[in-house]
């Protein structure tokens, strides 16, 4: 193995390496002019997002929580309505649902893609549904055309939760388009980063575009006039200024991001021990995770860490087992897919500056300990 440094599951200054001088440029600038909230450079990644997106609006925000509660406090819902969410994601998925007094429904996910399974949503749907929550997971968009019948026959919105997949598509149309509206997390680990916390609203719905904008503003209807309490959750301009510059590189860091997956897979077949991710039909998948999955899982993540190699679990407890939400009444065995995959799941080092020799690295390690 030629590789003799640290491999780290995620490495940001190699991000920044290549792209620190446009930032330096641009932030500095904005500084000059102590344009802090709001303004141009908001507007015109909004709309540069949008385009991404093939959306009619972008409403940026604090962050992908924020960017959900903000579309369900908009779509105006009843205390006490329900809405179908895959039982395995981060708590943030749910979060506002709870906050805002709606009722998630988990469901479990499919075994093949990880994201919400169709199959037992429609059983799901009582009098009280509203919407369904799908989440395009490790950033493969879910499986959403059967998703879209059912929201049809039953007269539901489809909210994304778009937050790790930014730019997947299904069927060539963008996540972030394929429902009523879509959240999105500029984490600075996720696959377009901030340098801090900041979110997005995506819609083509002009009045919930409307509705959500002023809602994270304060109400506002104008400097000074306020149509209803609402919150401070806006995306700042420096942070906007950042997003923009790295959205031009988004798409080839997805493509190289494809390449390691690809690699990985290729280097992992052979071995019986452990599955790789799989794609579902028709769509594309951005690799915000490469998660593989054994019954070996501690003890392989523990055998690489010795070996510097270092791994993530995305997420080793299921959204109806945390405590958080122990009063919704769920327990173990209620999403048998859902808690295996919480068992087994070990994501592999992913991003898109890895090199080939540390991606053949992490996978000679991988074989020494099954082979
Ligand atoms: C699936 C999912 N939903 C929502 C969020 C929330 O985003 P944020 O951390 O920006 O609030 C995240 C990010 O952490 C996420 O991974």
């Amino acid at each position: 193995m030629s590789v003799t440094h640290p491999i780290p599951q995620l490495d940001l200054q190699r991000q920044l390496l290549p792209i620190r001088d446009d930032i330096n440029r641009a932030l500095s600038q904005a500084i000059d002019n102590t344009a802090f909230i709001g303004g141009e450079a908001l507007k015109r990644f909004e709309e540069h997002f949008a385009q991404f997106c093939q959306t009619q609006h972008v409403i940026g925000v604090g962050n992908g929580t924020d960017a959900l509660h903000g579309i369900f406090w908009a779509l105006d819902l009843a205390p006490g309505d329900e809405v179908i969410v895959p039982a395995m994601s981060f708590i943030a998925t749910v979060e506002p649902l709870t906050q805002l007094g709606l009722v998630p429904v988990f469901a479990d996910v499919n075994p093949v893609t990880y994201t919400l399974d169709p199959i037992g949503v429609e059983a799901l749907v009582t009098q009280k549904t509203r919407a369904l929550l799908p989440v395009h997971l490790y950033g493969q968009p879910a499986d959403m055309a059967p998703l879209q019948a059912i929201a049809k026959a039953n007269n539901l919105f489809i909210i994304e939760d778009a937050a790790q997949a930014h730019g997947a598509t299904y069927y060539n149309q963008r996540v972030g388009s394929l429902g009523t509206a879509a959240c999105f997390s500029f984490y600075p680990g996720k696959n377009l980063g901030a340098f801090g916390d900041g979110g997005a609203i995506t819609t083509s719905d002009a009045e919930l575009a409307e509705r959500s904008r002023r809602y994270s503003d304060h109400g506002r209807l104008t400097k000074y006039e306020h149509a209803f309490p609402g919150v401070n959750s806006r995306l700042d301009a420096l942070q906007a200024l950042v997003l923009d510059i790295k959205l031009e590189h988004l798409e080839r860091w997805n493509q190289c991001r494809t390449q390691w997956a690809s690699l990985y897979s290729d280097l992992l077949a052979d071995i019986n021990e452990i599955s790789l991710p799989k794609l579902g039909e028709n769509r594309t998948h951005v690799y915000h995770q490469y998660v593989i999955r054994t019954s070996k899982r501690d003890d392989l993540m523990a055998y690489l860490k010795d070996r510097h190699i270092f791994t993530g679990l995305h997420y080793p407890i299921p959204l109806h087992l945390q405590p958080a939400y122990q009063d919704l009444g769920y327990k173990q065995g209620d999403f048998p897919q859902a808690e295996a995959l919480g068992e087994t799941c070990l994501s592999l080092p992913m991003f898109a500056e890895l090199t080939e020799e540390e991606v053949r690295a992490v996978a000679e390690a991988i074989r020494s300990y099954f082979l």
